[in-house]
This record gives structure tokens, C-alpha cells and sequence, in this order.
């Protein structure tokens, strides 16, 4: 397991540790058994008749961030995001939310963590039909027990953050598909959970009504911080909203790391195959496109931040017409021309640091 590079973050919301879930026929013996661990997904379920929908999983949810959970259908995704919450039980490894054993949670603790801690979105959306847009949005607040005057306020006022102001009195039928999501979405924040799940919540819903969700997710986000675990398979969907996306193939990780990482350096043809098609200007950032500074170069002209994307950088050095250096804390840590932007654009990897090994952040996953 390696370490992240920052300093020590604060306790994750989610610390997940070898963590395995075996369908099947005697499926809590497949994990303690090397020779059956160590099978593909085919052996075992030919051997076995067991299936590893999550296989020996470990990774952190930071405080604050949105983390993605991708992979082709059947790679385990969902499975592992009930995982979290015990809605599927874990066959083997460590859980922890906030420090604290979610295994060893009797039914009352996992109870509260499932309606007042957590929240969940779902692709169907899951609204009662009977109902009005607010009292399905109170709904997670009468299971609460919270009286009916406060839930109305609460489902007034979280009818309006997602944006359907006046169709409080509607019933889910009555909506189209983006604005039965925004429904869904206004649920799951009523109960001010810790952390939102989401499971493809935007797959059934038409592309530009899909984009308008994520839209909101990233508003959301923005204005309050709140953490997101986030499953699609859609891979535009993740580098728009991730922090940190992980890869799952055959239910074990692939790769974790930030949009950038992955883009830039994928860990192998699986991601690499999820990333191919993907504008690499509009993800990469100059600090992984820089060159070192030269002497020739000088120490005045116009600066870039690190963070700054290559695409914007394109735009940089064609208005300035020259070449650009590359500033953090007012140092010079590098120089961005032309030929350093065509590799980027032309997929030819940047680095000069070894970063460009691919594999390398595989180790990251466990972080
Ligand atoms: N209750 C179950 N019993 C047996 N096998 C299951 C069960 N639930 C899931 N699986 C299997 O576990 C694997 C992972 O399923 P999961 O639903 O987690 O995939 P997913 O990545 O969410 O896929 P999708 O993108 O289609 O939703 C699949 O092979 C699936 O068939
Ligand atoms: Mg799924």
C-alpha cells in the first residue's frame, strides 16, 4: 500500500480495506482460500459456481470529494457501493465510516447510517407514485420520524434547490425524466447526509437533460461540499464530475486516481481502451506537459499556473506568441511551447519525471 504525497488527511469517510463479495454457493470460504482467491472470475465460477462481484478491494473516500466508481457493466460497481452501506453484505475485509467498524454495526447503528448518514440516488429514480414531488421528497424525513409541519418546510425548500419551484404539488407522473431525477437528487439531500451515493442516476435520462443533472451535481457540490460517491459507466460523465475515479474490472481495481492521472496515464489497455477517444487537452494540465526551464528561456514573459489545462494553454501561448513558464509560488518550475502542447494533443506523453511508465499508478489504488 502505498502513501498519498500530501500531508496526512483527515480521518476518510469511507476507508475500505480487502474487501471481498462472493455470490454463490459457500462463498465466505473464497476469500480466506489462496488457490480459489487467486482464480479468474471464469475459473471461479466454473470451479465454484461462485461469482467475485468484488474482489480484495482498498481505497479511502475523502472528506468533501467526488469519487467515481467506473467500470463496464458487470465490473462490480454497484455491488461494491451497496457494500458500503451493508445493503449487500460483505463477505470478507475492512469498513470503516468515519473511523468506525460498519461491520460490526449492530441493526440500530446501521440503521442511522442508512437514514440519516448516507443517501442514495438511484437510475429509476424510486418515487412513490401516490405522492406529491413533496411529500416524496419528505418521505426520507417521515421514515426519521420528523413531524409533518417541519418535513413540508424541509420538502418546500429542497423543491426549490433542485430547481422545481412550483411543481411541489405534482405527482411523479406528472414530471418528465430530468425533473423526476431532480426529485430523486431533492430526497436523498433532505436528510442532510454525510455522504450522497449515486448509482448511474442519469443513465435513463436524454443527453442534454443528463448534462443539465450534472450540471447540478457540480453546483450542489460546489456550495456545499457534501461528499459524493458516484457510479457511471459513462466515462465523459466522470471525468466531469470525479476528483478521483476508480476503474474496476472483473470486481477489482484497475486503476485509481484523478481524471488526469488516468488520461494521462492509463494502467493498462483496459483504461487505456476507456480513454482513447478522450480530448486529452481538455483534461491535462501544463504541470505534466511542461519541459524544464532552459537558461535560454529567460525569467520574464507571461505566466501559467500549474493547474492551468493545455487546452487553455493552446489559446496562452497563441495570443502571446511566445513561450509561456510555468509559475507556482511565484518560482519558475517549468516552460510550456509549442512542441510541449502537440504531445499532448498528439498523445505523446510529456513527462520527464518517469511518470510516464505506465502501471505506475496502479499503487495508487491502494491510497
Ligand atoms: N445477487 C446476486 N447474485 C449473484 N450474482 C450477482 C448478484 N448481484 C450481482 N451479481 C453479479 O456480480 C457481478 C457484478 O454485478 P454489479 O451489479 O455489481 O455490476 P455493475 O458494475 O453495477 O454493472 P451495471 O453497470 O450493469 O450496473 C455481475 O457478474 C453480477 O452478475
Ligand atoms: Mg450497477
Amino acid at each position: 500500500m502505498s502513501e498519498t504525497h500530501e500531508s496526512a488527511p483527515a480521518t476518510p469517510v469511507f476507508s475500505v480495506r480487502n474487501l471481498w463479495k462472493v455470490f454463490g454457493p459457500k462463498a465466505h470460504r473464497v476469500p480466506g482460500d489462496k488457490e480459489l482467491a487467486g482464480l479468474s472470475a471464469a475459473e471461479l465460477t466454473k470451479r465454484t459456481g461462485c461469482t467475485a462481484a468484488v474482489r480484495d478491494v482498498s481505497f479511502d473516500v475523502r472528506k468533501g470529494e467526488v469519487f467515481v466508481v467506473m467500470g463496464l457493466s458487470g465490473s462490480g460497481k454497484s455491488t461494491l457501493v451497496r457494500c458500503l452501506t451493508r445493503l449487500i453484505e460483505p463477505t470478507a475485509g475492512v469498513l470503516e465510516m468515519d473511523g468506525e467498524d460498519v461491520r460490526a454495526m449492530d441493526k440500530h447503528r446501521l440503521r442511522e447510517l442508512r437514514r440519516h448518514r448516507t443517501a442514495m440516488v438511484f437510475q429509476n429514480f424510486g418515487l412513490l407514485p401516490h405522492r406529491t414531488v413533496t411529500d416524496n421528497v419528505a418521505y426520507g424525513l417521515e421514515i426519521q420520524g420528523m413531524s409533518k409541519q417541519e418535513r413540508r418546510a424541509k420538502g418546500t425548500e429542497m423543491v426549490e434547490k433542485v430547481g422545481l419551484e412550483g411543481l411541489g404539488d405534482r405527482r411523479p407522473v406528472q414530471l418528465s425524466g430530468g425533473q423526476q431525477q431532480r426529485v430523486g437528487l431533492a430526497r436523498a439531500l433532505a436528510v442532510d447526509p454525510e455522504v450522497l451515493l449515486f448509482d448511474e442516476p442519469f443513465s435513463a435520462l436524454d443527453p442534454l437533460i443528463r448534462r443539465d443533472m450534472q450540471e447540478e451535481v457540480i453546483r450542489l457540490h460546489r456550495e456545499e461540499g457534501r461528499t459524493m460517491i458516484f457510479i457511471t459507466h459513462d466515462l465523459s460523465e466522470a471525468l466531469r464530475l470525479g476528483d478521483r475515479i476508480l476503474l474496476m474490472r472483473d470486481g477489482e481495481i484497475v486503476q485509481l486516481g484523478t481524471p488526469e492521472e488516468i488520461v494521462a496515464n492509463p494502467a493498462d489497455d483496459y483504461v487505456r481502451d476507456f480513454v482513447r477517444d478522450v480530448p486529452r487537452e481538455q483534461v491535462i494540465s501544463v504541470r505534466r506537459a511542461m519541459r524544464p526551464a532552459e537558461k535560454a528561456d529567460g525569467d520574464n514573459g507571461a505566466e501559467l499556473s500549474p493547474d492551468t489545462l493545455v487546452s487553455d494553454a493552446i489559446e496562452a501561448v497563441a495570443r502571446s506568441g511566445e513561450n509561456l513558464r510555468v509559475v507556482d509560488d511565484g518560482r519558475t518550475i517549468g516552460v510550456i511551447d509549442h512542441a510541449c502542447l502537440l504531445n499532448v494533443v498528439a498523445g505523446i506523453d510529456g513527462d520527464d519525471d518517469g511518470e510516464g511508465d505506465p502501471g505506475k499508478d496502479k499503487e495508487v489504488a491502494a491510497v
